[in-house]
């Protein structure tokens, strides 16, 4: 069986400043979901976003150094705290000495139990959100609470109006199934609509997530999972979110939602 491997792709850039697809190679279908991990380059720093689990590792390490020096990544944004988020954790700080990790408050005190992590440098990430700086850029780590995770963040690059989704929009190919760019819309949405379904907690997270990045210049979406969405299909899969009515919770315990007075 051939295995292909995907190199890296700069999905957008703007002066010394990029947002960049870690790669990919097909085999890792056979191990595990498929993950997106990013980088953003900036003023000669860069940040890693959800560098993955264990068996990525290595080409993620890879991809990064065909851009910048292990030396030169400065923060780690972890969107959550799923095993395809954060199973690296123990080489990530090994190899990316001078990184500082980014996770929701909820979660720091869950990290040690990936290994022996003495003098990790973690910044808890609010539940409101907060800016974060790299290389003399400002990103914005948005709020996604319940979506799916309890403590869970999305981040605006503004710089090249890039959004990372983390699982919001996320897609799970059928095997031998795959592309990077999102093309037919339509089709896209049979790839999506179960783990929208089935993960997100409620239509209410949903829309306020919505409300906020709808109030931002998003020219890109990028999931963690699945394919990137750029320029007309952003809005649509805005609006398709929008209208997709019962997740998660919602639909799981339908019958015992109260009622109220009768
Ligand atoms: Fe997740
Ligand atoms: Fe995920």
């Amino acid at each position: 069986m051939s295995v292909r491997v995907r190199k890296p792709h700069v999905v957008a850039e703007e002066g010394d400043h990029k947002f960049v697809w870690l790669g990919l190679s097909e085999a890792d279908a056979e191990r595990g979901v498929l993950t997106n991990q990013y980088m953003i380059v900036s003023g000669g720093e860069a940040m890693l976003i959800d560098p993955g689990g264990y068996f990525v590792f290595e080409r993620v390490l890879n991809a990064v150094t065909e851009f910048v020096r292990p030396d030169d990544v400065v923060a780690i944004f972890y969107s959550h705290q799923d095993p395809d988020v954060v199973g690296s954790l123990n080489l990530v700080t090994e190899f990316f000495p001078n990184a500082r990790i980014y996770i929701s408050r909820l979660w720091v005190r869950f990290l040690p139990h990936l290994g022996a992590l003495e003098g990790l440098d973690v910044v808890e990430i609010p539940d409101e959100g907060m800016e974060i700086s790299i290389g003399g850029s400002k990103l914005v780590a948005i709020p996604a609470h319940f979506l799916h995770s309890p403590g869970q963040f999305t981040l605006y690059d503004p710089v090249v109006r890039v959004l990372f989704s983390s699982d919001i929009g996320a897609a799970v190919f059928p095997k031998g199934r795959w592309y990077l760019f999102v093309e037919n819309f339509e089709e896209h949405v049979k790839y999506m609509e179960p783990f929208h379904r089935r993960y997100l907690a409620c239509t209410r997270a949903l829309r306020a997530w919505l409300k906020r990045v709808r109030g931002l210049e998003v020219e890109i979406v990028a999931p963690q999972h699945g394919a990137i969405f750029v320029g007309e299909n952003v809005r649509r899969l805005l609006d398709w979110l929008e209208s997709l009515g019962a997740v998660g919770a919602e639909l799981l315990y339908a019958e015992t939602v109260p009622r109220g007075p009768r």
